[in-house]
């Protein structure tokens, strides 16, 4: 039996995700699955940089080396297959993984989605668009959710979300922030931690 299932957390950019989820580590928070590879498909993100920090091996596969979307992920699955990952943790990846993808590693594969899906997901909803979305709509409460991927685009099964209070005056900016601080960090770790404990136990979640 797995004693820790090995993660890999893919990145695209600053990675405080990403830090949530290596405190989470060190503090015990995150006890049944160790973080062995931090892959982005940006040499220049910053969550590299605390990949390295905190000791953890780095791999950049970048698109524009690649003929195109097939061998992208052909060179990311033969990444995780060479270090034996067990679950593959989205944290703040920009691109949309294709169905070949994402069957191969089916129920191994959660994201971080800063909305609770249904509302403002899907294609085009990543980043600052997705709050702006949120505040043009009118929503008075938004929030984060931790789902399976699948082929559908923020479509996976809901493993976790939490709720934050929109407020007067919030910009994309400080809506973000407050999602990440209030929901993001938080229940990020705790799915991770529950997927690996699953995994662990060869349990379904
Ligand atoms: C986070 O808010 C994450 O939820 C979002 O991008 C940000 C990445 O921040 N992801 C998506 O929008 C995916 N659809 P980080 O690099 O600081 O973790």
């Amino acid at each position: 039996m797995l004693k820790q299932a090995k993660i890999a957390v893919m990145v695209s950019g600053g990675g405080t995700n990403l830090q949530a989820l290596i405190d989470a580590e060190a503090n015990g928070i995150i006890r049944s699955g160790k973080i062995s590879l931090v892959l982005s498909n940006k040499s220049t993100a910053y969550a590299l940089e605390r990949a390295a920090r905190a000791g953890i091996k780095t791999e950049v596969v970048e698109k524009r080396m690649c003929s195109g979307n097939a061998e992208f992920e052909d060179r990311i699955m033969e990444v995780l297959d060479r270090e034996g990952i067990d679950l593959i943790v989205l944290a703040g990846f920009m691109c949309i993984l294709s169905e070949r993808f994402t069957a191969k590693y089916a129920e191994r594969i959660i994201n971080v989605h800063p909305s609770l899906i249904p509302s403002f997901c899907g294609e085009g909803f990543y980043g600052l668009h997705v709050h702006e979305a949120a505040l043009a709509y009118g929503v008075k409460v938004s929030g984060a959710t931790v789902h399976f991927v699948n082929e559908i685009p923020d479509g996976g099964k809901i493993i976790m979300q939490k709720a934050v209070e929109v407020k007067e005056g919030d910009t994309p900016e400080t809506l973000q922030r407050r999602i990440m601080e209030e929901a993001e960090w938080k229940i990020l770790p705790l799915a991770t931690e529950a997927v690996c404990q699953s995994i662990v136990r060869g349990e379904s979640v």
